[in-house]
């Protein structure tokens, strides 16, 4: 995920060298957040007859923060050594979603050549394209891919087009961010605000940290209200007020005392300056100008909360960057009510119920007419494809086969030129899915890429894909990228599904199940602790078996890598029927089983299986749908989930295998993030 930081120092002399230290520093502190490329954005050397400096150098670079700390170095027209009493710099990592990672559309972002304005921005733009399209029609000319350079092409165009010479940074934001749809937080900074800084908010997290020698007065900051109005015409009426900011030292006595402030997107970037922060909420716009930081917004609604508390953070570094998490496997899992959202996030829209897939839609007529599907994975990956073939035969009616990457490949498998290939992949780089997608391609069938990673080597050679948006997954054994993956194969289904009336009161159903889905995932994970009390039941035992059928198949089969992976207990995902075929040989009274029997087409069937189990003393832990007395009379245990549509049941009965196996391996004393003899991504064969 990308990653803000940005540092003003206000009567506090630092060289540019100590400044860069800084910026570098705190880009480190957030680099376990994921990243492909960082830019950092400071004064030039260029000087008015003030003394202010008027140019703003940007300075990015693809690849790790230590490449563009060496960057720094190479400009020779940048006096490391001057001192400079007030400045301010903005720094940024970036996980590329719109466009690939380069130096062009890594941040900060400018205005002009001439670099008025520069942004740094987290999050996503989704009205970009009207943005774009309108700014494009004013002359101004976009240099990236990025939908986060309309932001300062629009503070720029709001400047140029003020109704006179006195309107503040924060007014100008302002009336920039009435304009954008979607996530962010951001940080300003323009050659005409000299040593000012203006940061904000909507979705995206972002706090500030105030460091000073003299003692804070105030232990809260009062919100300023006031409002002005919308800007662009044609768009929105145009009613400008200009206003007249009061702003609030955070001395008793406001003599423009020294202080330094920290702008970034999680604290541990800042803990280790300060841990005196401040947490913006939604739509605040926070300025700093003359040393003095002052919070405001639009208007007050009832109920709100007038001021912003100082806090003082007590956590340690570590802490921080995994919250309150032990691992980041278990950050990622809780992280999936807004993982999967962010893949659906201006996708569907659940008004008109239409799905578009920005990446398939030109492609759709090419896959409509083809011969059959193949969905094309590893590890968990290749689970998210086995997941969703029933609904996609059910939706697209044209065969699907799934394919482990490396047995599709093995067995020289027959492809034409009217196959359609899904090349899913979390890190876009896993060497036999990569080299299946360049088979298929030397038979011309159609590629589709399933990737989470934009840029990475199967999302540039696919002919068309999806960008899953799930965030970057750092913990090995992985639980957000699969859920995405589910929800973006379940979006392709729908998408192509759209014209078949047979299929409208399905199609409505799902839409509708996805709306709900965010939700009831976050109701799923308030089972953590109920799922703790069973793993320490079970985390010495040496084998567990996982069951169930239809939908839930899959889900058996990736709770039981789950379980592998982290836990090193043996675990197998079975078919419920295939239990008689063999399974069944092995269940006695103190084999543990798990058991998936949720409310669908497979009810009947995995209660005989039920039955089968506990006629032979087994003891199942059953994963179940809400108020469903039958079962629970049968069951030794079970963990009880809200019921969805069918076809996304998955999604939901995934997350208590995945906080089991989260558990069981913290119990047996594992290292759950880096498990032995796996790597996160495999690039070789
Ligand atoms: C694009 C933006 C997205 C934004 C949306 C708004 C990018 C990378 N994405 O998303 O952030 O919210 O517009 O309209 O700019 N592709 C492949 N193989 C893959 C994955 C993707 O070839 O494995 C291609 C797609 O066909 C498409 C491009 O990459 O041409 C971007 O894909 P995706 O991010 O999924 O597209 P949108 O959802 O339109
Ligand atoms: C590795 C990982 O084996 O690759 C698995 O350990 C992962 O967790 C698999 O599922 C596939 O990775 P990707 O990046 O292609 O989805």
């Amino acid at each position: 995920m990308c990653g803000i930081f940005a540092y003003l120092n206000y009567r506090v002399p630092r060289t540019r060298k100590e400044i860069f230290d800084t910026l570098v520093k705190g880009l480190q502190r957030l680099e376990y957040r994921g990243y492909d490329s960082a830019g950092v954005g400071v004064d030039g050397p260029r000087k008015n007859d003030n003394g202010d400096n008027v140019n703003i150098c940007l300075i990015k670079k693809r690849g790790k923060v230590k490449a563009l700390d060496e960057e720094l170095y190479k400009n020779d027209s940048i006096d490391l050594d001057i001192e400079l009493d007030t400045h301010f710099g903005i720094a940024h990592t970036r996980w590329a979603t719109h466009g690939e990672p380069n130096a062009v559309n890594c941040h900060p972002h400018r205005s002009d050549k001439n670099n008025e304005f520069v942004v740094i921005h987290n999050g996503i733009i989704t009205n970009y394209k009207e943005l774009r399209k309108y700014l494009k029609s004013k002359g101004y000319k976009f240099e990236s891919e990025t939908d986060t350079e309309v932001i300062p092409k629009l503070i720029k165009y709001v400047y140029d087009n003020s109704e006179n010479d006195y309107v503040s940074f924060s007014t100008l934001v302002e009336r920039v961010i009435q304009q954008l749809e979607g996530a962010f937080a951001l940080v300003f900074k323009s050659i005409h605000f000299p040593g000012e800084a203006v940061a904000t908010r909507r979705g995206s997290p972002l706090l500030i940290g105030v460091r000073s020698k003299y003692e804070l007065s105030m232990e809260q900051i009062p919100i300023q209200y006031n409002s002005t109005g919308h800007f662009i015409e044609g768009i929105q009426q145009r009613n400008f007020r200009n206003r007249v900011d009061s702003t609030v030292a955070l001395h008793s006595v406001s003599d423009r005392k020294a202080v330094e402030f920290f702008f970034a997107s999680d604290a541990s970037a800042i803990i280790e300056h300060t841990n005196k922060v401040i947490y913006l909420r939604d739509d605040d716009i926070a300025a700093v100008a003359q040393g003095k930081l002052s919070l405001h917004r639009m208007s007050r609604c009832a109920g709100e909360d007038p001021n912003r508390a100082i806090q003082t953070l007590q956590m340690e570094l570590q802490q921080i960057m995994k919250g309150n998490f032990k691992a980041f496997m278990q950050k990622e899992i809780f992280e999936q009510p807004e993982s999967v959202f962010n893949t659906m996030r201006g996708r569907i829209c659940f008004e008109t119920n239409t799905v578009v897939l920005g990446g398939l839609k030109d492609h759709l007529k090419e896959i409509r007419r083809c011969r059959r599907l193949i969905l094309i994975g590893c590890g968990t990956s290749f689970h998210a494809g086995v997941a969703t073939r029933q609904i996609l035969e059910e939706l697209t009616e044209l065969p699907v086969m799934v394919e482990l990457a490396s047995d599709f490949l093995d067995r020289i498998t027959p492809v034409f030129r009217d196959d359609v290939c899904f090349f899913i992949s979390q890190s876009g780089e896993t060497a036999d899915t990569l080299m299946t997608l360049r088979y298929c391609q030397g038979r011309g069938a159609l590629t589709v890429g399933i990737t989470n990673t934009v840029g990475s080597s199967i999302s540039r050679e696919t002919d068309c894909g999806v960008h899953i948006n799930a965030g970057p997954e750092i913990g090995v054994a992985s639980t957000k990228a699969y859920t995405s993956q589910f929800v973006a194969l379940t979006m392709f289904g729908l998408m192509m599904s759209e014209d078949r009336i047979s299929l409208q009161k399905r199609r409505l159903e799902i839409i509708n199940g996805l709306r709900m889905l965010p939700g009831l995932i976050k109701e799923v994970l308030t089972l953590d602790d109920q799922i703790k009390t069973i793993a320490s039941e079970l985390y010495q035992q040496r084998s567990l078996l996982v069951m169930g059928r239809g939908y839930n198949y899959a889900t058996c089969m990736e709770g039981a890598l789950k379980i592998k992976e982290i836990t090193y207990m043996h675990s197998e995902g079975i078919l419920a029927g295939e239990l008689k075929h063999g399974p069944l040989a092995l269940i006695d009274k103190h084999m543990p089983v798990i058991m998936i029997i949720m409310k669908d087409a497979c009810y009947t069937k995995c209660h005989n299986a039920l039955q089968q189990v506990t006629a032979r003393q087994g003891r199942p832990i059953i994963l179940c749908c809400q108020d469903d007395p039958e079962i629970t009379k049968n069951a030794y245990k079970t963990i009880e989930l809200p019921q969805t549509v069918d076809c996304l049941q998955g999604v939901l009965s995934v997350i208590p295998l995945q906080l089991m196996s989260f558990h069981l391996a913290v119990l047996r004393g594992y290292d759950v993030d880096c498990p032995r003899n796996l790597a996160k991504s495999v690039t070789v064969e």
